[in-house]
This record gives C-alpha cells, sequence and structure tokens, in this order.
C-alpha cells in the first residue's frame, strides 16, 4: 500500500505543500483577531481598518487555498483508488484456481466493498487529515508558545492525555472491522447463491427457507455493524467530552493571566483561537490514528492482493511455441484433504494426435484434463512440455481448454468467442460455422447475451465454448465434455470435423462411446478410480475385453 502511495510521490507533495499553506492562513487568523480586539479596546481607527481589510483578505486567500488543498486530495484519492482496485483484480486475475477457490466470491468482492471502504475512510482519508492536522498543529503551537507559553504547557499536558485513548480503543475497532467484512463477505455470498440459484428456489418453493436464512446472515451483519458504530459513536463521544474539557482549562488559565494582567484580552482571545486550532485538530489526529489502527487488519488483507502483483512468480509465463509433445510422468493429485484423485499417471501426448479419455463419473476425468491445461499445479510428479519439466517452472502451455459447463460472459456472441482478442473476421466465421453458430448469429447479432447466457440453451452454450477453441488458435485443445447437451448427430458432426484437423492435437474427455468418435482417435484412455486402467486404438481397447468393453456394453 506504501508503495502505491509514493508512486503518486508529487501529488502527496503537492497536497502536503498546499496543506501547509492552508494551515498557515488558517493560524494568521488568530493575529488578525488579536489586533481588531486590540484597536477595539484601544479605540484605535486606523488598526480596526487594517484589521477589517485583513480579514476580507483572509477570507479570499483561505477560501483559494482551501479549494486547491480540497482539488489536490480528491485528485490524489482517485489515483489511488484506480490503483488499487486494478491491482486487486488484476492480482485475482493472475491467481491461479486453486488459491482462487480458497476464498468466495462474497468475499472477492467484498474486497472491491466493504474492504476497500474501509481502506479509504479509515485509513487514506485519515492519512491526508493526519497530514493537515500536523501542519496546523505544529504552527498552532508555535504561534501559542510565543504569546503564552503556561497555556501551551498546559494544552499540550491535556493533549497529550486525550492521546492515550485512541490507541486503548484502536485494535477493539480493528477486530469489529475485520468481524464486520466477514459477516459482509458471508451475506455477499448468500445473496449471490439465492441469485445463481434463483430457478432452483422457484422449482422447490423453498423462497422462504431462503430468505430465512438470509435473514440470519442480514442480522448478524447488521449487528456487529452496530457494536462498530456504538464503539465509534461512544469513541468520539470521550473526545468530544476532553476537547470541551481542554478548552475550559485553557480559557481558565488565560482568564487568571488576563486577571493578573500577564495578557491582554486581545491576546486572551488569540490564545483561546490557537487552543481551538490545537485541541479541534488533535481530536482529528486521535480519531485518524483509532482509525488506521482500527483498519489494520483489512489493510493487511487488501495487501496481499496488491503486493502480490509485484512478485514475478505469481505470473507464469505462458509457452507460446508450437506444440510438439507433452509427458505426464507419474503424475499423482490429492484434495487439499489428502484424498488420493489422481494416483500415478503416465501419458504422452504428440503433436496432431487425438486422444479421448473415458471413464465413469467421478473417476478424475476433469481433474486431468485440467492439470494438462496448467489449471491446477499441485500434483506431484512431472510434466514435460517439448522437453522443458513444466514442474519445475512457472512456464504454463498454451492451451484452449472448453469446460464441462460453460460460462457465458454478459457480451455479444462475436466477444464470447474471441474473448476480447483481436480475431479477424473470417476466423470469426470460420468459428460460428464449425460450431453451427449461424442461427444463434442471426437471432442475437451483435446484442448482448443475457447473463450467463441464461436465454441459450445448453447445447448453445456448449456450441459458443467450441467456437472459443477454434478461434483461439492454440495447437493443443482440451474438451471436457463439450457436447454432452447436444443432440447425437449435432454434437457427432461437431468432433468428428474437429478430430479430422490434422493440425490441432486434442485430448478431450467423452462419455459417448460410439465408434464414430472413438474409432476416429488415436488413443483412447480408461480411467477408473483415478488410475489409468486400461490404454490404446479403441479396437484394441475393445479386444481386450475389460471394464471399458464392460462400461460400453452396460
Ligand atoms: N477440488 C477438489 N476437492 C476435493 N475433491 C475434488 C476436487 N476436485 C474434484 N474432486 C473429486 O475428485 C473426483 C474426480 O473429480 P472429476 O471432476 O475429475 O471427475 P470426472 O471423472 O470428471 O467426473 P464426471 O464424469 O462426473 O465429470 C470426484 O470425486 C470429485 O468429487
Ligand atoms: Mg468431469
Amino acid at each position: 500500500m506504501t508503495k502505491i502511495i509514493m508512486k503518486e510521490k508529487i501529488l502527496v507533495i503537492q497536497f502536503s505543500i498546499l496543506s501547509l499553506i492552508a494551515s498557515l492562513i488558517g493560524i494568521s487568523f488568530a493575529p488578525i483577531i488579536q489586533n481588531f480586539i486590540d484597536a477595539i479596546s484601544k479605540k484605535n481607527w486606523k488598526m480596526f481598518y487594517i484589521t477589517l481589510c485583513l480579514f476580507f483578505i483572509f477570507l479570499i486567500i483561505n477560501f483559494l487555498f482551501h479549494f486547491l488543498s480540497v482539488k489536490s486530495e480528491s485528485h490524489l484519492l482517485q489515483k489511488i483508488h484506480i490503483s488499487v482496485k486494478s491491482r486487486i483484480i488484476r492480482s485475482i486475475l493472475h491467481m491461479n484456481i486453486t488459491q482462487y477457490e480458497k476464498s468466495t466470491v462474497g468475499e472477492k468482492i467484498n474486497l472491491f466493498n466493504y474492504d476497500l471502504e474501509v481502506f479509504e475512510q479509515y485509513f487514506l482519508d485519515n492519512i491526508l487529515q493526519l497530514i493537515q492536522s500536523s501542519f496546523i498543529l505544529f504552527f498552532a503551537f508555535g504561534y501559542l508558545l510565543l504569546l503564552s507559553p503556561l497555556v501551551a504547557f498546559v494544552v499540550f499536558f491535556c493533549s497529550v492525555i486525550s492521546l492515550i485513548i485512541p490507541s486503548l480503543l484502536g485494535k477493539k475497532i480493528d477486530a469489529l472491522t475485520e468481524k464486520t467484512s466477514r459477516l459482509k463477505s458471508n451475506y455477499l455470498n448468500d445473496l449471490k447463491d439465492i441469485f445463481g440459484g434463483f430457478t432452483v428456489i422457484k422449482s422447490f418453493q423453498v423462497e422462504e427457507r431462503f430468505e430465512k436464512r438470509n435473514r440470519s446472515f442480514l442480522e448478524q451483519m447488521e449487528n456487529n455493524q452496530q457494536k462498530l458504530k456504538n464503539q465509534n459513536g461512544a469513541y468520539n463521544l470521550m473526545m468530544g467530552t476532553l476537547q470541551y474539557f481542554n478548552l475550559i482549562i485553557c480559557l481558565c488559565t488565560s482568564g487568571f493571566l488576563v486577571l493578573s494582567n500577564r495578557l491582554s484580552l486581545g491576546e486572551m482571545v488569540a490564545v483561546t483561537q490557537m487552543a481551538n486550532m490545537i485541541i479541534q485538530p488533535l481530536q482529528v489526529f486521535g480519531t485518524s490514528v483509532i482509525e488506521i489502527i482500527g483498519s489494520k487488519t483489512i489493510r493487511t488483507k487488501l495487501e496481499k492482493y496488491v503486493d502480490k502483483i509485484d512478485s514475478p512468480t505469481e505470473m507464469p509465463n505462458i509457452l507460446d511455441e508450437p506444440f510438439e509433445k507433452l509427458q505426464l510422468k507419474n503424475v499423482s493429485y490429492e484434495s487439499e484433504k489428502g484424498i488420493t484423485i489422481l494416483d500415478n499417471i503416465n501419458l504422452v501426448f504428440e503433436k496432431g494426435k487425438k486422444y479421448a479419455i473415458v471413464g465413469k463419473s467421478g473417476s478424475g476425468k476433469t481433474t486431468l484434463l485440467k492439470i494438462i491445461g496448467g489449471l491446477l499445479n499441485c500434483y506431484s510428479g512431472e510434466i514435460i512440455y517439448n522437453g522443458k519439466n513444466l514442474s519445475k517452472s512457472d512456464e504454463k502451455i498454451r492451451s484452449s481448454f472448453a469446460h464441462q459447463e460453460p460460462y457465458i460472459f454478459n457480451d455479444n456472441l462475436k466477444n464470447n468467442i474471441t474473448l476480447l482478442s483481436e480475431r479477424s473476421k473470417k476466423e470469426v466465421e470460420k468459428a460460428i460455422r464449425m460450431a453451427k453458430l449461424p442461427r444463434i448469429r442471426a437471432r442475437y447479432g451483435s446484442s448482448k447475451f443475457s447473463e450467463n447466457g441464461n436465454s441459450l440453451s445448453g447445447g448453445e452454450k456448449q456450441r459458443i465454448a467450441i467456437a472459443r477453441l477454434i478461434a483461439d488458435q492454440s495447437n493443443l485443445l482440451l474438451m471436457d465434455e463439450v457436447t454432452s447437451a447436444l443432440d447425437y448427430k449435432t454434437g457427432g458432426d461437431i468432433l468428428e470435423e474437429l478430430l479430422s484437423i490434422v493440425d490441432y492435437t486434442i485430448v478431450f474427455i467423452t462419455h459417448d462411446l460410439r465408434e464414430n468418435i472413438l474409432g476416429s482417435v488415436d488413443e483412447v484412455i480408461f480411467i477408473d478410480n483415478g488410475t489409468i486402467v486400461e490404454q490404446g486404438s479403441y479396437s484394441e481397447i475393445l479386444n481386450h475385453d475389460g471394464l471399458f468393453k464392460k462400461l460400453k456394453n452396460s
């Protein structure tokens, strides 16, 4: 975070200089008042008029510099705001899937919502307030020292006592903001669940149960927020009372000095004005410190995202060289809970060849394809690509992956196919034709699909996923049951056309065990319970009379 703020050092310096000038101008009000009151008490008309003019000059200059200071502050905040938000999204986009899945969508959205709000209001705003208050405090204290060292000492003593409180309360507020953030994430997650599963809720008429669950999340969140508000309120009340107490002490001291003829009335007013300029910013100082301490946990959480992108290991280098050969050597994969999902997989994929992965549901096919595509990297064993050992580097294969349940972005057909890459009209046309999408294009044109393509059929979404593969122009195509929602004829035709393209190396998962599909692949890989049990050409594994034949005939 400090790095981000320091990146804007010119703006920080500009803001500090303007704050310094603005506080000097603010302080100059006290001597004008002092002279004004002294002019009245001495009936000095000349001085009276001069101070009147000075009041007007003060108003104009004060307005101008405070205006410039506000402008500079908002410009600085805007820059930091953009920088932090874009760094967080960049850091999330560069996570691997395992890291991404460690936090919920609610938690991630909350980073941009409550957590950033806390960062801005509790930290950034307060840092700037601290800069401003420090200048005012410094000048006001210096001037007060000149006017009356005794009052300066009394104000200083009382102020130090007022500053002890924030350091005691800060940690309590930190724990509450952190808990609020957690509860907000749970609440957002529940909302996401309701909106995502809306059709399920409607289909089973369970609206009230979900409403009850949501209410419980809402109440927990609101209760905690209430506690936080109460805590902040109690603190402000305490600081406000102390502010009055400090002012009364200052008035008593300076009144005593006036009565004993050691201060003029004008000086007393100037002293009170200065004391105010110390006491008020000091309260701001205290509030800022408490809020800065109170935002520590959330800042640390945001820093994890913001600072991550500075570390090059988080960004794998995509190997864009043409696919030649990919080898998996003793690859195993365990879930986080230590359950073996893939056990000792040895496979070789060669340029231009076609591979079908088959097996029962839950046997580990998708997990294997994700490891090949570099989407899961917490495996054991080795993956060697064109002679390079990828398990020991941060490099990743350039491949295209079509998932079992394709996601449709809230955009038009073209952008959903190209995924925002630059593609010529001809290339997009080819993808649309091969994925049999001309009717969809005729229906939607360049208009956006509804959220996650809700108005599209399952098969239409799968065809868009296939078009993405074709438009992506990588040599290695990975497909996870991409035709499962299509009728046999359409799905078969699309697969047959893809399998006939010599340039593509294709690894695909299918439950379609028909000869017209599997008969045209170079190798069928049959997985059961995380291990390869049979492997070879379609006729070979069929003749083997083993599990594959049993599955096909079942
Ligand atoms: N991140 C994970 N954490 C825990 N278990 C997981 C994880 N990912 C997958 N699994 C489990 O690993 C097993 C294999 O999952 P996978 O998705 O690879 O199966 P699959 O062969 O593709 O099945 P299907 O044909 O139903 O798609 C399943 O039992 C699944 O529940
Ligand atoms: Mg699967």
